[in-house]
């Protein structure tokens, strides 16, 4: 597996958000985390990049205990995060916040720039232009494009359609599927669960903290209590 969570407990104070769940990622996949608001999905992934630490448990990647580690450490080790609400700079052009996803090599970075701007040709043709004035879907595709800086292993993925046009939604997730196909794993956080689904290998229900089903993708579309708790359809009149 290139990653593992065990028993993971997260807290926030006295409060816990994780419960000790488990979770794995093979080398390859695009696994999608759902759940409702509050469920505890970003405080996972934020775990996962250092960015809290756990109370307990062991958050294994490519073989080492990240759990305890700092942000930069973890990015080192390849993994990164384009966080929930994208986080963009506003007022730094496209092509510095860029440079800010790469900060730790920032001799080498022509191939990873050339790469972005290949996914995302209106980054290419804005990179001058202040982050603050792109539009919605500019601004997510500038969050991803900004966390690939780092030629990440594993890409953690925090509602990347939240607020966006279907359109544009339906664009993200088709790049999504060709950073896959370039060898990057992904671990997708998403509301939008129908799209979510069609597009990974596997799925988690995060509820209060707790993992409450794992199977293929395909399997969880088709599950009863997927579809009226998650994918807004009325359960089936019981006869
Ligand atoms: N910084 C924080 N301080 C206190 N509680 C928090 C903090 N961040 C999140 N929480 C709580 O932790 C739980 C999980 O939140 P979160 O991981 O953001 O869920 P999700 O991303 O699934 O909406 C929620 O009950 C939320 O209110
Ligand atoms: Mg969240």
């Amino acid at each position: 597996m290139l990653l593992e969570l065990e028993d993971l407990e997260v807290r926030y104070g006295a409060i816990p958000a994780l419960k000790g769940i488990g979770l794995e990622i093979a080398q390859g996949e695009i696994v999608t985390l759902l759940g409702a608001n509050g469920a505890g999905k970003t405080t996972t992934l934020r775990s996962i990049s250092g960015l809290h630490h756990p109370t307990r448990g062991r958050i294994v990647f490519d073989g080492t205990d990240i759990a305890t580690m700092a942000p930069h450490d973890v990015m080192a080790l390849g993994v990164s995060h384009s966080p929930e609400g994208r986080r963009i700079f506003g007022r730094m052009s496209v092509m510095e916040n860029l440079e800010m996803g790469a900060y730790r090599r920032r001799g080498a970075i022509r191939k990873d720039l050339d790469r972005v701007f290949e996914l995302f040709p209106v980054l290419g043709e804005r990179k001058r232009q202040p982050g603050g004035t792109l539009s919605g879907g500019e601004q997510q595709m500038l969050a991803i494009g900004r966390a690939l800086m780092s030629e990440p292993r594993l890409l953690l993925l925090d509602e990347p359609s939240m607020g966006l046009a279907p359109l544009i939604v339906r664009e993200i997730f088709s790049i999504i599927r060709q950073i896959r196909e370039t060898g990057t794993t992904i671990l997708l956080v998403e509301q939008n669960a129908t799209q979510a689904l069609r597009l990974a290998d596997r799925g988690y229900v995060l509820e209060n903290g707790a993992i409450v089903m794992a199977d293929e993708a395909r399997r969880l579309l088709q599950d009863p209590r997927v579809r009226e708790a998650y994918l807004g359809e009325a359960a089936a009149p019981s006869t």
